[in-house]
């Protein structure tokens, strides 16, 4: 059952772009015009950009472009992510901080997080994560997974995928995996993941993970220090697409696939990651804190592990690192 105030949006978006009179949506809505008048000013507030005229009504000028709760379930086809509480900020420091909070406080699964803008995005390896209002998502989703930390390492990866085929099914893009975690475009990163694990003796209490993605920025709106090495949906495309509409692909994808991680771990994600990623057979080099290690990639394993065969004919078992072409013999 629909809300006065969501009826009044759908009449307003149907409408987008003429004035619709404050006496007919109270007809429609069946309340007085000082309550549609109170529900425009809340959705003023919300940031939609409604003019007002005593005399011509309410016109809700277009497009769009905010990830409001309102706008992410439009459409939205999930059951437990984003269906459940959106925690809607128009700017925070970090969502994956304010996610850990709310985790931390008793939030549910299926939580999510999501800001027009971070004034400290948080990216792997305490790298910042470039974050203007507006352009990019910037969202991070609560879990309460029943697995160990170490079965939980497959969850960045399956996250990987479920961005990538989002991408893909919004905008057919060339879309390749950097692993762990990065999402590239032409060889430049689209897509970063941010996965926060919280456990208490053995046992997960709660997992963040944070996902940024590059969306409507154009090359001078990335930060210079990654204009050489990023690129966005726009960027890529030639065209703006709806921050919403790829919120709820990504939650779509994530959910359905999580539903299987739960049941069977990493294993079915496995294949589609080695397509994705093209990296098996390849030589690299990995970086880890303290060592770097270079080789032949032979295998992500069914936890999602790099496996790594050196010159000596060893094989490593990598759970993080950064990895870059590596020459052999150099
Ligand atoms: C990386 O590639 O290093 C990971 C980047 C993750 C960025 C996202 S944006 C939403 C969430 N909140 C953060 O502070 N970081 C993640």
């Amino acid at each position: 059952m629909k809300t006065t105030r969501e009826l009044l949006l759908e009449h307003l978006k149907r409408s987008a772009g003429s004035w619709i009179s404050g006496e007919w949506l109270s007809r429609e809505l069946e309340v007085s015009r000082a309550a549609v008048n109170k529900h425009v000013r809340h959705l003023q507030k919300m940031g939609y950009p409604i003019g007002t005229s005593t005399r011509k009504g309410y016109l809700l000028g277009g497009p769009i472009d905010l990830v409001l709760p309102e706008e992410i379930r439009d459409g939205l086809g999930t059951r437990i992510f984003g269906a459940r509480d959106i925690v809607y900020l128009a700017e925070t420091d970090s969502t994956n901080l304010r996610a850990r909070d709310l985790a931390a406080g008793g939030a549910p699964e299926g939580t999510i997080v999501i800001a027009e803008r971070q004034t400290a995005g948080r990216g792997r390896k305490g790298r910042s994560w470039f974050s203007p209002a507006g352009q990019g998502i910037y969202l991070s989703l609560i879990l309460r997974p029943p697995v160990t930390p170490g079965e939980a390492a497959g969850i960045t990866l399956m996250t990987g995928v479920a961005a990538a085929e989002a991408l893909i099914s919004v905008r057919s893009l060339d879309v390749t995996i950097r692993w762990p975690n990065d999402v590239l475009v032409n060889g430049r990163k689209i897509a970063g993941i941010l996965t926060e694990i919280s456990t208490e003796m053995d046992r997960i209490d709660h997992v963040v993970v944070g996902l940024g993605v590059n969306v409507n920025n154009c090359i001078e709106d990335l930060h210079p220090q990654i204009r050489e090495t990023a690129t966005s949906v726009f960027i890529e495309t030639g065209e703006v697409l709806a921050r919403a509409a790829l919120v709820r692909a990504v939650l779509g994808h994530f959910e359905a696939y999580y539903g299987i991680f739960l049941r069977k771990g990493f294993q079915p994600f496995r294949q589609r990651w080695k397509e994705l990623s093209g990296i098996v057979g390849c030589f690299k080099r990995v970086e880890m804190i303290g060592r770097t290690l270079e080789g032949v990639v032979v295998d992500i394993d069914a936890e999602g592990l790099l496996v790594l065969e050196d010159e000596q004919g060893r094989h490593h078992r990598i759970v993080s690192g950064d990895v870059s072409d590596g020459a052999p013999g150099e």
